[in-house]
């Protein structure tokens, strides 16, 4: 595995790439969830190209920017027994140069769910994934579903801006006891890493109770009981959505997705589950 750090040295190594190429960004940390992407890749193309980098413009105010684990080492190992060819680590210079100006905002979608706890996370979100999908320029983008709003974000943009990159999401990689796989999982205590299993039960149970007919009002709200009865201190939303369009729905009907943010802690996690 080739590993490069500014522009230049990218395009020089994206050149010599022959044949299909994926990309998988990231922030680093990386585990399980990140290697399922970097396994997809391998399958959907002949070269896999990776990048790391932590984007400081997706952070909001008195988020967790300044203490986002940070693996360089790890990473370039993993990524290097998973078979990937080439790992960007881009200078924030190269992606930020000075006096940057230029923002990519995604309407619609962006203005429910994440993007109302988090302003302006998604333009930074759009920012930096359409300055790595240039610089790139991959034949498909991997992304998770674990980020369920955020892959519906880039594929808009995608299309809107016509790429002409193909966009694959590929499906949440959980523990053994269903909590999914994420960097800020490091933050929890072990007390709250037992805690935060509620997530993804509840969220089970509660796509149980709607498949089995229960009142979509009722079902939200013990849900959230649930999570607060479990320790979660937050519930930023918990919601039974459209797959497409994220809007809420008072009725079960279409293709369906459960969403939810809540907090344990000092620690904001997300999960989804089809239903
Ligand atoms: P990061 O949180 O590092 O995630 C990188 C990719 O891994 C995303 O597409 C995310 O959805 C996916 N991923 C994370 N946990 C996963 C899991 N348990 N199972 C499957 N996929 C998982 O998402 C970002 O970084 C950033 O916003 C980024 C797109 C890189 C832009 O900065």
């Amino acid at each position: 595995m080739q590993t490069v750090r500014s522009s230049e040295e990218l395009a020089r190594a994206r050149a010599g790439l022959r044949g299909t190429v994926a990309l998988v960004p990231t922030m680093g940390a990386l585990h399980a969830g990140h290697m399922a992407l970097v396994a997809e890749a391998r399958r959907q193309a002949d070269k896999v190209v990776a990048s790391i980098f932590v984007n400081p413009t997706q952070f909001g105010e008195g988020e967790d920017f300044g203490r986002y684990p940070r693996r360089p080492a790890e990473d370039a190992r993993m990524l290097e027994e998973a078979g990937c060819d080439l790992l960007w680590t881009p200078l924030a210079e190269d992606i930020y140069p000075t006096g940057f100006a230029t923002t990519v905002s995604v309407g619609g979608l962006t203005e429910l769910w994440e993007g109302e706890a988090r302003p302006g996370h998604f333009d930074g979100v759009a920012t930096v994934v359409a300055k790595l999908l240039l610089a790139v320029r991959p034949d498909v983008a991997l992304f998770g579903e674990k980020d369920f709003q955020q892959l519906g974000v880039i594929r808009r943009m995608v299309t809107d801006l016509g790429l002409g990159i193909g966009i694959a999401g590929v499906p949440t990689v959980r523990e053994p006891d269903g909590l999914a796989l994420s960097s800020r999982n490091a933050y929890l205590s072990a007390e709250e890493r037992k805690q935060a299993v509620a997530l993804p039960k509840t969220l089970e149970a509660a796509r149980s109770a709607v498949r089995a007919g229960k009142s979509v009002a009722k079902t939200l709200h013990e849900a959230r009981a649930a999570l607060r009865d479990a320790g979660f201190s937050r519930i930023d939303y918990f919601a039974l959505v459209d797959s497409a369009t994220l809007q809420s729905l008072d009725e079960p009907g279409g293709d369906m997705r459960l969403i939810a943010a809540a907090v344990i802690g000092a620690t904001r996690l997300i999960d989804n589950v089809a239903v």
